[in-house]
């Protein structure tokens, strides 16, 4: 990662502090299409984009945004070429080995939410012990989706809650959205405040869909590898000119 100059290490002046996002979700989208651009394979793009998962993370750390989560792979992107979705396993697996010492003295808490018995063997090992080394940490909440999808986390929020009932240890019309929310993989995770979508695609792809009910959405051109500092900047403000109703008046 190359060095960023001191001014981008501090909150822009321009930013109220009591006014930013508890929590910032991102698609991270645009990365075959980064790569395509210079001709070259897709699974470069998914390279250089862990470089902008990591200043965005370290960014969110220098700026006090608490809570950054992260869309790494969904349920529909099985259904891209075994070499990709191969390539973007190793690649996690990798990753994670490499960052855990630098999350540990980052005093960063990762977690990981998704259907993650489907992730192969060795990456969910990978998972489980980062999960665990940094469980006390928290100077920032790091989570990334992984084999993630909104439907699916429901239907097993659904599948867990009706079998309590069958159970008869919760009763149907105890069911609320606090129960609901416990049986999501998110549980215990503030819902995002602002969703930052890359490469123009002006949709959510099954990312979170019962937390982000109020979300603010910024959608920005710049493709996922060329996220930096200065694209954060430009969501915050956007995100700080914005009105939050939430159905009021
Ligand atoms: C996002 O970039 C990364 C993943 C979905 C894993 P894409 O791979 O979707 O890049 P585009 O959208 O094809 O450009
Ligand atoms: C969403 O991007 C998933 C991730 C960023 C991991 P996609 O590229 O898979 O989404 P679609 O297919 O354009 O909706
Ligand atoms: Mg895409």
């Amino acid at each position: 990662m190359t060095a960023k100059p001191i001014a981008l290490q501090k909150l822009p002046v321009d930013l109220e502090q009591s006014r930013l996002p508890q929590h910032v979700a991102v698609i991270m989208d645009g990365n075959g299409r980064w790569a395509k651009r210079r001709g070259k394979p897709r699974i470069m793009g998914h390279q250089r984009g862990v470089d902008s998962l990591k200043d965005l993370l370290r960014c969110c750390k220098d700026w006090g945004v608490p809570a950054l989560t992260a869309y790494a792979f969904s349920t529909e992107n099985w259904g891209r070429p075994m070499e990709e979705v191969q390539f973007l396993m190793t690649l996690f697996e990798r990753v994670l080995q490499r960052e855990l010492n630098e999350m540990m003295a980052e005093d960063v808490r990762i977690r990981f939410v998704g259907n993650l018995s489907a992730l192969p063997q060795s990456l969910q090992k990978q998972i489980e012990k980062s999960m665990k080394d940094t469980e006390n940490n928290s100077s920032i909440q790091f989570t990334v989706a992984t084999n993630y999808g909104g439907r699916e986390e429901i239907i097993q929020a659904c599948r867990a809650i009706a079998s309590l009932v069958k159970e008869g240890s919760l009763q149907p019309e105890e069911i609320n959205e606090a129960i609901f929310e416990n049986h999501l993989y998110t549980q215990g995770i503030i819902h995002p405040d602002l969703l930052i979508r890359t490469s123009g695609e002006m949709r959510l792809s099954n990312f979170l869909l019962w937390q982000m009910a109020y979300a603010e959405i910024y959608v920005t051109q710049t493709l996922w590898p060329d996220f930096d500092r200065g694209e954060f900047h430009k969501a915050l403000l956007a995100y700080q000119q914005r009105e939050r109703r939430f159905g009021k008046v």
